[in-house]
């Protein structure tokens, strides 16, 4: 029997599973991404996961023809060549060649949410869409555009780069460099950092005591936990994220025309607040008939969007083509 292993490397997480050929999911493992020990170490930690779930299904390296690997940042996914990772701080890393040779399973690599995309269309919210767009909102923003039923990955593999598009000049700095990114502005960790900025001039009591009063623990989610306890600092802070989430969507529907929208990452885990002010905005800035067509939904997946969508494409390598993908 034939397995294929599918890997979600995030900003703050690390999600592998095993499945069977007809991807169903044997084993699964879920572990922090150690990114501030550095890449070696990442790189280390993908490799023990993969043998750990690989092990605990009772599979050896030869039943394994497909392993795909989803990860941030633009990448060449024919050469298995990471380019820039901005949340992790990677530079060219090649890593199917360094995974291939540790692992012994020829490696699949593409972007973390191009895959997300994939595994929302096969398995998730994107199910007979043809025309859709996955956006992560979660430590970076990344989007998947899925066209005509097929993944558009652009000339050079850098399509649906979302969480780059400019939405506020001279704002403030993104991991990538430029300024004024949705990412900058709209990310977990662009919330994490205005709670913390204004938590240092003693705005947003509850911002602090909801991080155990360090403002270093200060996270998207103890910023909706402060929300939630009915903090304004904490409130305004994520009502103005998901404005710029609504912006950038809104863009997006203009330009594409899809007819759904899902909406995936820890951010929107933050629920209603979030929901709500980005409709409002989606509302507002869509044109008409593109606005009207176009149907927001939550990831069905969950966090397990883009390990799905490495299965389907494992999946898609390994045993063909199918007609869904
Ligand atoms: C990267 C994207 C990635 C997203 C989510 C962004 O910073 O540029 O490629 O999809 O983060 O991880
Ligand atoms: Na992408
Ligand atoms: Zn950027």
């Amino acid at each position: 029997e034939q397995f294929v292993i599918g890997v979600d490397l995030g900003g703050t997480k690390i999600l592998t599973a095993l499945a069977n050929r007809e991807g169903h999911v044997l084993a699964e493992q879920k572990i922090p991404t150690e990114a501030a020990k550095g890449q070696q170490h990442v790189v280390a930690q993908i490799v023990q996961s993969v043998e750990q779930v690989r092990k605990k299904a009772g599979v050896k390296p030869e039943q394994v023809p497909a392993l795909a690997l989803g990860a941030p940042g633009p990448l060449d996914s024919c050469k298995g060549i990471i380019h820039f990772a901005p949340n992790l701080a990677w530079h060219d890393l090649p890593i199917r060649q360094v995974l291939e040779r540790r692992l012994s399973i020829p490696v699949l690599l593409d972007n973390d949410a191009n895959l997300a995309a994939l595994g929302e269309h096969v398995y998730g919210a994107g199910r007979g869409e043809d025309n859709m767009v996955y956006i992560t909102v979660s430590t970076g923003i990344g989007g998947g555009l899925i066209f005509g039923g097929r993944l558009y990955r652009g000339f050079a593999d850098v399509a649906g780069e979302i969480g780059h598009m400019t939405v506020f000049p001279d704002g403030p700095l993104c991991g990538c460099g430029n300024r004024g990114c949705l990412e900058a502005l709209a990310s977990g960790t662009a919330i994490a950092r205005d709670a913390r900025e204004l938590a240092a001039c003693g705005r947003g009591a509850q911002i602090l005591a909801a991080a155990g009063g360090d403002a270093a623990g200060i996270t998207a989610v103890t910023v909706a936990a402060a929300a939630a306890a009915g903090d304004n600092t904490a409130e305004s802070i994520i009502a103005r994220a998901a404005r710029y989430l609504g912006i950038g969507i809104a863009n997006i529907i203009n330009l594409l025309n899809p007819s759904l929208v899902v909406l995936g990452g820890g951010v929107m885990d933050i629920g209603e607040p979030v929901w709500q002010n980005l409709r409002t905005e989606v509302q507002a800035r869509t044109l008409e008939e593109a606005g009207k067509s176009a149907r927001l939904a939550a990831a069905e997946l969950g966090g397990r969007a883009g390990v799905m969508g490495a299965i389907a494409l494992a999946q898609r390598c390994a045993f063909g083509v199918m007609d869904n993908q």
